[in-house]
């Protein structure tokens, strides 16, 4: 969720930082802060707000050793005494964090420490000065003595850097000198990075990098290629969000081409005929695990969808015959990666779905099937939900034995907005629901989310047929009902429902490829065969969220409360 960056080397290291948590910003916004070295002495610069602030107030200023944070609030308020870096009480060591420390509070108790800060993370940099020994030793030690994530760098008044992780990520690269550290592969420089796995540690110290296992064991480790599409993507548009949409034609195309020239779908292990699939993810991927398994229900498999963060404590019987696709953008979802280890640990079949090479969720499971929607910056997600929704029908062709289908059928993709006229009559709305039935009641789950996430409407996602059971109680002339219908077989079905609605008062606009709607306001769609449906449908859909959000003025690409990744649980 937060982001954390360093640097080592000759150049001026502020920049440097700044530059990275510029690109790391989309993690987390709420505040940020660097800590460098000036006359032997730890010295922070912190601020509220955006990379951007810290920018200003660090102007003209150099260092060679720094490092920063940007945050995304967990434990205590946002305010600079909260912003990371921390510095330890005995004002020896800087420390930036990322993830939870659980048992900080026990921890708290036992450290004789005048804290500055409510956070979790001031415990554990303190507890790490507490303890005996070399820099690396006291880190190992007290990553001993957490419960919880992390991922931090400490840096010590002498000019000594020691990195530790655990599930949280963490990177370094080292170019011609010069050490670059961060918790996004899409922030080091370089060709190649250095990847640690959980209780790794290294300590840099005049710029002799040294990596150690838990046990304090110097350990080897090979360097990893950083691939080409780990750069910060351009912004054709005004917002990221706005520009992700658009790309979303040349992301399936993409896709779709990819699978067709690599032999991906052969190389996935699979059990022996297996008849059952398990999807698991979070939020919007959640959502294309959903249509996923209606796909693959489609072609006579049994198949369920679950939210990550319940699937983990579930009493699901795991077994040995069904295939667990994990599906993620980013790859490092806390309570996908969390259900991910548990099946894991069972030995089961195992792919990961996620659309970021070298994630953690690909080093966990057995196979891996890369989406390619490159890059997505912006919080709410768009391209990589259409991606998503493309590979699982992709695969479940693969699975049928059937042909995955030609690219030219993409030459007449239906792109359509969401229409202008309707933006400022729906955000007029003190209540708007969206509905639909079968797929369409997927894509109303996800419309709802998107809304909710940039434009802070209450707002909610019903299936049309539930509507009588109790939903239609909140309907009158203070509500919009917006009703998606792409499947031919329950067109008349959700006429029925839209009749009660206006009779009660709500407005009603559909969204549909059919013409059957002429007595209600219609967003019209481009007809496309019906399975595809769902990624044609969706489009307009995240339009509307993101000018409803523009109409309020807010920024789409930074929603409040929220991060593009979910490190935390
Ligand atoms: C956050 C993001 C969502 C995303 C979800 C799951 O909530 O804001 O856009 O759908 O996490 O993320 P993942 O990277 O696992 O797809």
């Amino acid at each position: 969720m937060c982001g954390i960056c360093g640097y080592i080397g000759k150049n001026n290291g502020i920049d440097e930082v700044v530059q990275g948590l510029n690109i790391l910003e989309y993690r987390g916004y709420d505040s940020c802060g660097i800590a460098y070295l000036e006359n032997k002495k730890l010295k922070t610069i912190k601020t509220v707000g955006g990379v951007n602030n810290l920018s200003n107030l660090s102007k003209s200023m150099s260092a060679n050793i720094v490092i920063g944070h940007t945050r995304w609030a967990t434990h205590g308020g946002v305010n600079e005494r909260n912003a990371h870096p921390h510095i330890s009480s005995s004002k020896k060591l800087a420390m930036v964090h990322n993830g939870i420390i659980e048992n900080y509070k026990e921890l708290k108790e036992q450290l004789d420490v005048n804290f500055c800060s409510e956070t979790d993370s001031e415990v554990f940099l303190n507890l790490i000065d507490s303890e005996e020994g070399s820099l690396v030793e006291k880190v190992i030690k007290a990553s001993k003595k957490v419960q919880g994530t992390f991922a931090v760098i400490v840096l010590a008044e002498n000019g000594e850097v020691v990195l530790g992780k655990r599930e949280s990520p963490l990177y370094l690269s080292n170019m011609n000198g010069e050490i670059f550290i961060a918790s996004d592969v899409l922030a080091l420089k370089g060709e190649y990075f250095y990847s640690l796995n959980d209780d790794e540690f290294v300590s840099i110290k005049d710029f002799k990098i040294l990596f150690y296992n838990k046990n304090g064991e110097i350990i080897y480790k090979k360097q990893e290629k950083i691939e080409k599409n780990e750069v910060l993507p351009e912004i054709f548009y005004k917002t990221h969000m706005e520009s992700e949409i658009y790309e979303t034609k040349n992301v399936l195309l993409k896709t779709l081409k990819e699978y067709k020239c690599e032999d991906i779908f052969s190389n996935i292990k699979l059990p022996k005929n297996f008849r059952s699939i398990s999807l698991i993810a979070c939020g919007t991927a959640y959502h294309a695990s959903l249509m996923g398994a209606e796909y693959f229900k489609e072609i006579g498999y049994d198949a369920r969808a679950y939210l990550a963060s319940e699937f983990r404590y579930g009493r699901e019987l795991l077994n040995k015959n069904t295939l667990y696709i994990f599906v993620s953008q980013s790859g490092e979802t806390a309570d996908t990666i969390a259900s991910a280890k548990m099946v894991k640990s069972h030995k089961l079949y195992t792919l990961a779905l996620t659309n970021t090479p070298n994630s953690l969720l690909n080093r966990i499971c057995k196979n891996v099937l890369p989406t390619f929607a490159g890059r997505e910056i912006a919080v709410a997600s768009t391209k990589a939900y259409t991606c998503q929704i493309w590979s699982l029908y992709l695969f479940s062709l693969y699975l049928a034995g059937k042909k995955l289908p030609s690219e030219k059928k993409f030459a007449n993709f239906p792109f359509t907005t969401f229409d202008e006229t309707y933006i400022k009559e729906i955000a007029s709305y003190k209540k708007v629901f969206f509905i639909g039935r079968d797929l369409d009641y997927i894509t109303a789950m996800e419309a709802s989310l998107k809304l909710k996430e940039i434009s802070y409407i209450n707002c909610f996602a019903i299936a049309s047929g539930e509507l009588k059971h109790g939903t239609l109680a909140l309907i009158d002339e203070d509500a919009v009902v917006i009703a998606i219908c792409t499947q031919e077989k329950i067109k008349t079905k959700l006429i029925s429902n839209l009749e009660e609605i206006k009779a009660r008062g709500g407005k009603v606009i559909v969204v549909s490829q059919f013409d059957d709607f002429k007595d209600f306001s219609c967003v019209k769609l481009s007809k496309f065969d019906e399975l595809f449906m769902p990624i044609v449908s969706v489009i307009p859909m995240q339009f509307l969220a993101l000018r409803i959000c523009e109409f309020f003025g807010y920024n789409p690409d930074k929603p409040r409360n929220l991060a593009k990744s979910v490190t935390v649980e």
